[in-house]
């Protein structure tokens, strides 16, 4: 993202991130619909086509679809602000302080879904904020980015942006990615509780078409008309897309799938714990493709993480609200 947002377009601007943002949930809408339509078929066997529309059509804009109104103007609005972030951040900068998300999540858990949190998953969720920080500050040195770590984390303490583009404004992202930590929580846990409590009757892609549904109106008429209408009009919508951007789009898009599918079939907390390990993983990746030596803090950052995920999931004491049994999560 952050990629696509700093690479050279030639003599065309850089692209809108409201168009991007529109184009994400375009995608999500078209493939939650296909997946929407497969389900009912399984569930609808011997229906006619016209049959299977029908249910479709009922269960979609069923009377409490409303309730994804809420969930969906906030991830429009998340989504937008990581744009932001991403714009003004440098990449570790972002990520590291979108971890903020891992503790807004616990914290609106236990407040929306009465979620019991024990001492030894509080640690657990500590350390891997702890851990996520520490590989992500150390980490990622590509070859054209010679930054070491201990500058990293200097640029990190004191606020000073070292690899953003120099138009970019380290305050507007600190602030863009602290407000989209929030609402990540607290969207995240509403949409759990949503899905949880009427998994019986209506499917988790029914569910995503009602979200990315209307999700298309803020983005449609806040984002591409209202903010960006006049640059649209005189550069297009498409202008400064290139393969990166449609990459990012592509990426952003199957992302929110796979977050839809953690948050219903797992929960919210699991789902950034894999989110961390993924952190892990791609730093690992990093080191081995771009031949970067692996760091003391990034090695025991790592550590930390995997530490951290044992001492959440070890099953001593269980969270009481998660509707499926720990074990098949
Ligand atoms: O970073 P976080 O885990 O909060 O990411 C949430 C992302 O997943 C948002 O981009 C949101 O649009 C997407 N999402 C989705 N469908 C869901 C839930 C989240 O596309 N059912």
């Amino acid at each position: 993202m952050h990629h696509s947002r700093n690479s050279p377009t030639g003599t065309q601007p850089r692209y809108l991130a409201s168009t991007a943002v529109l184009l994400v949930e375009v995608i999500k809408l078209s493939a939650s619909l296909v997946l929407a339509t497969y389900h009912t078929y399984t569930t609808h066997p011997s229906s006619s086509p016209s049959g299977i529309a029908g249910h479709l059509y009922r269960s979609i804009f069923a009377r409490d679809s409303w309730k994804l109104i809420v969930p969906a103007a906030l991830y429009t609005l998340q989504n937008s602000l990581v744009y932001t972030a991403i714009s003004n951040l440098d990449a570790v900068t972002f990520q590291v302080t979108y971890q903020l998300k891992i503790l807004t999540t616990v914290l609106f858990s236990i407040v929306l879904l009465r979620r019991n949190i024990s001492l030894r998953q509080w640690l657990g969720l500590i350390s891997l904020t702890f851990g996520v920080a520490l590989v992500q500050v150390s980490g990622q040195n590509t070859p054209d980015d010679d930054n070491d770590w201990k500058e990293r984390l200097v640029a990190l303490l004191w606020g000073k942006d070292a690899a953003a583009t120099p138009s970019s404004s380290a305050f507007k992202g600190l602030m863009a990615v602290v407000a989209a930590s929030l609402i990540s929580g607290l969207t995240c846990v509403y949409f759990e509780k949503l899905v949880k409590d009427s998994m019986a009757s209506v499917s988790l892609w029914t569910r995503n078409v009602q979200l990315s549904f209307f999700s298309l109106f803020p983005a449609l008429f806040i984002g591409v008309l209202w903010q960006d209408g006049a640059a649209i009009s005189q550069h297009g919508f498409f202008a400064g897309y290139n393969s990166t951007v449609w990459a990012t789009i592509c990426l952003q898009a199957l992302g929110g799938l796979i977050v839809a599918v953690c948050i219903a079939y797992a929960d919210n907390v699991v789902k950034n714990f894999a989110a961390s390990l993924s952190i892990v993983v791609s730093y690992t990746a990093t080191a081995f493709i771009y031949k970067t030596p692996v760091t003391l803090p990034s090695t025991l950052g790592a550590l930390v993480v995997i530490l951290a995920t044992y001492l959440y999931k070890t099953p001593r004491s269980v969270p009481t609200m998660g509707l499926l049994p720990v074990h098949s999560v």
